[in-house]
């Protein structure tokens, strides 16, 4: 067990404390917006309604704070990380270019957020080396955002608990030498091979083949690559692109070939085709994820790209031009 004499582990320990993140707003008296991050809120009580937060003695804020009749706290959404980041500089012109509303007493009220509350001082208290400011809650609003976490001294995003773990779940938790459902690379091959299977129909119907789709994609990102460049990109995915391959593309007008380089082009009618497969890819898209909101959906794009990220073994990247690496 730690000593408490240790600030840095202390520090930690109250990191396991997973919060939502807020701003907080007020006007100082001579008319300046002052603000800044804080994690520190807490409700407090319903009736009145009440909130709580803390300030940090060493806060340029400070003497603004000590001296509002009112401050208003907003409760960060998902995609607010940079106003985070923003608030949380210490000094700096936070509200340079931001849209303002007016609160109770003039405070600044900030936009696009989860929840707003607009408070009147009620109480200050000291707390060691921060000052607790509780807040009688005027007026309020809110909106049906995703909230923006903290958690372990890092952003993080809110998944809901998918329902009760079923019992072949439990099973394979505590079976960790046999092959189960648990498995990741069962889990996101499952996944991949059954929401590719929804857009075999639309492939049938363009008589193009998996390895086919993949080429005509490379070719959608940026065209102009060699049959070469593009089966050095689709062939981790174990597809081999042929010569009959590109002869079929060419042969049915989806794809013009330079000679004497041997560049791909799409043609128009292959462009057609990429928007209507892009359209099925779409609608198996939205039907799988059917079940998540949009900040599970985010939330699961991003875990899944640090996966691919962390397991790259340097393949070439199709969108580096878009990236300008070119
Ligand atoms: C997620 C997060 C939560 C924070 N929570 C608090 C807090 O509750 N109280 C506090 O005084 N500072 C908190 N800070 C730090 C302040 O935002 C930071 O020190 C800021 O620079 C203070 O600005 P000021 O000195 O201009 O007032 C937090 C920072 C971050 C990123």
């Amino acid at each position: 067990m730690a000593s408490n004499a240790d600030p840095i582990a202390f520090r930690n320990a109250l990191g396991s404390f997973a919060t939502g993140v807020t701003i907080v707003t007020t006007r100082d008296a001579a008319g300046q917006d002052c603000g800044l991050t804080a994690n520190s809120f807490n409700s407090v009580s319903l009736d009145p309604p009440m909130v709580l937060w803390s300030l940090a003695r060493n806060s340029m804020s400070m003497d603004a704070f000590r001296n509002a009749d009112h401050f208003a706290v907003h409760i960060l959404a998902a995609d607010q990380e940079p106003l985070s980041n923003g608030f949380a500089k210490r000094g700096a012109d936070k509200f340079a270019g931001l849209t303002l509303e007016r609160g109770a007493g003039d405070v600044p009220l900030l936009a696009g957020c989860a929840a707003r509350f607009q408070c009147r001082t009620a109480y200050q208290y000291e707390g060691g080396d921060h000052v607790i400011f509780v807040g009688e809650v005027i007026a309020f609003d809110h909106d049906d955002r995703a909230p923006l976490l903290f958690h372990g001294g890092r952003y993080a995003l809110a998944a809901r608990r998918a329902a009760a773990l079923t019992a072949s779940d439990a099973a394979d938790a505590e079976a960790p030498g046999r092959f189960g459902e648990d498995f990741l690379g069962y889990l996101l091959g499952r996944a991949h091979f059954q929401l590719y299977a929804r857009m075999q129909t639309s492939l049938a119907e363009h008589g193009l083949d998996a390895t086919g789709h993949f080429a005509l994609s490379i070719l959608g990102i940026q065209d102009g690559r060699t049959a070469q460049e593009i089966a050095d990109m689709i062939g981790f995915t174990g597809a081999r692109l042929t010569d009959d391959h590109s002869r079929s593309l060419t042969e049915r007008g989806i794809v013009r070939r330079d000679e004497p380089d041997g560049r791909l082009w799409l043609t128009d009618a292959g462009r057609r085709t990429l928007i209507e497969l892009a359209a099925a890819a779409k609608a198996a898209e939205e039907d799988a994820l059917g079940a998540f909101d949009d900040n599970e959906t985010a939330l699961l794009k991003h875990l899944l790209k640090h996966v691919i990220r962390h397991t790259d073994p340097g393949l070439p990247d199709p969108w580096a031009s878009d990236r300008g690496a070119d």
